[in-house]
């Protein structure tokens, strides 16, 4: 979204004695205590551009309205804009920023919805999930989200102006279903209003769906597969991203197949595919003109990228057996190592092996992951530690979580190999010889 433009300023103004005088004037008018205009009100808008008039008036403030816009000659109070809210018919909004404490006061016909911070109001406005904003997804709402996981899977969440809720995963790296439970249960017994459960299909391995969604339909969330690193795994024989109501894929550049940045949205649900799209293209009506009922993103793909993608999902299976078979051939040369274990493969799905992972105990193998990371930056490889969980993230530390130690103890020990499809068998013998070289 762009800055919001407007302001005249005028150095000959008193501007803080204007302020003052403003705020006392609203508060009079509205009779509530604004608190630094952080503050919900019911307030109908049929008289609202006389009042504001009037207001500016007796606050002896230039203001002159064009279109959806308010210039004020005043710059402390930088940033007044009418514009429209879907969902209330086109009844307008008003948007207040202050030097210090920015505000947006949301007005309808019959009722101001809620206050919210302008930072929120750019966040949620420029980057909105497009699953969770088809939902409807907002403030007051909570996600749960699997904690080891990609920030990426719990920021939209947060875009939403909803409240991630983590939940550790078990022996399959993916979310634990029984915690889930735990976690829904409990946090509905506290009178949490849950709406959606964002399960991330790790390093390629789907979630146990079968039982995550008797999980969901018991506690009435709806279940999203964040399947950004899954696409070519599968699920009891189907492929991944078919199991939610929703699932999201990534054609970024590290991913099996590339666009070279954006992805995939996929549900059964037809509405919620289109009112995606629609989204997705600044929410534009289907009329000729340009008609607007709610707010969109631009969140398509070019024509151009689509078919970079779209031809190489053709080759997805060979793709998927290259890195299959870089993954099983680390296994058959270390496998055997004292201390290194792979990721496991549940029994219920094949994975993609995007990339191969593994855990070092430091006590059986020799060193400690790090000195393995280390000893492979030395001869210019790149590995890297798995995901740090969510609720190690200074960012998520407030946040509720339910367990956390599973994923805290393979962010401890944990390695990501080089995987990439085109890595040589030479290459990886490096890898390997590196790898066990770590040990003292
Ligand atoms: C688990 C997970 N979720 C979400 C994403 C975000 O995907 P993108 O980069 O396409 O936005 C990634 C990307 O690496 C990921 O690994």
């Amino acid at each position: 979204m762009p800055e919001m433009p407007l302001w005249t300023p005028s150095a000959k103004r008193k501007q803080d004695s204007n302020l003052s005088r403003f705020k006392a004037a609203v508060e009079k008018k509205l009779k509530i205590s604004l608190a630094g205009f952080e503050a919900l009100h019911a307030w109908s808008i049929a008289d609202s551009q006389a009042f504001w008039a009037e207001l500016w008036e007796f606050c002896n403030i230039r203001a002159e309205y064009r279109g959806d816009r308010l210039l004020l000659d005043n710059d402390k109070l930088p940033e007044v804009r009418f514009f429209p809210d879907a969902r209330l018919n086109y009844a307008q909004n008003l948007l207040i920023k202050t030097d210090d404490t920015p505000a947006l006061i949301f007005r309808s016909e019959h009722k101001v919805r809620r206050a919210v911070s302008w930072k929120e109001l750019q966040v949620t406005v420029a980057e909105m999930h497009h699953a969770l904003a088809g939902l409807g997804i907002g403030a007051g709402d909570e996600v749960v989200c699997s904690d080891f996981t990609f920030a990426a899977s719990a920021n939209p969440i947060v875009y939403t102006g909803a409240t991630p809720v983590f939940v550790d995963c078990d022996e399959t790296w993916t979310l634990d279903p029984g915690l889930l439970d735990r976690a829904l249960a409990e946090r509905r017994g506290l009178g949490a209003s849950v709406r959606a459960v964002i399960a991330v299909d790790l390093y390629g391995q789907c979630c146990d769906y079968n039982v995550l969604q008797e999980v969901c339909a018991r506690h009435d969330a709806v279940l999203i597969q964040d399947s950004t690193e899954s696409l070519g795994a599968t699920y009891r024989g189907a492929p991944a991203g078919g199991q939610g109501a929703l699932a999201a894929f990534s054609f970024n550049g590290n991913k099996i197949i590339t666009t070279s940045g954006g992805g995939m949205l996929v549900s059964p649900n037809r509405d919620w595919v289109e009112h995606a799209r629609k989204l997705s293209t600044q929410a534009r009506e289907p009329v000729a003109h340009y008609e607007h009922l709610e707010v969109g993103f631009n969140y398509r793909m070019s024509n151009l990228l689509a078919a970079l993608g779209r031809a190489q999902l053709e080759s997805l299976p060979e793709r998927v057996a290259t890195r299959r078979r870089i993954r099983d051939r680390y296994a058959a040369l270390l496998g055997d190592a004292a201390g290194i274990a792979f990721m496991p493969e549940a029994a219920y799905g094949t994975t993609n092996a995007w990339l191969t992972c593994v855990v070092i105990d430091p006590d059986a193998f020799g060193v400690d992951r790090e000195s393995v990371r280390l000893a492979l930056e030395a001869e210019d490889i790149e590995a890297r530690p798995l995901w740090k969980p969510m609720h190690l993230q200074p960012i998520f530390a407030s946040h509720h979580t339910f367990g956390g130690d599973v994923s805290a103890r393979l962010f401890e020990r944990g390695l990501c190999l080089p995987s990439g499809s085109s890595l040589t068998v030479e290459d990886q013998d490096r890898v390997v010889a590196t790898v066990l070289g770590a040990r003292r």
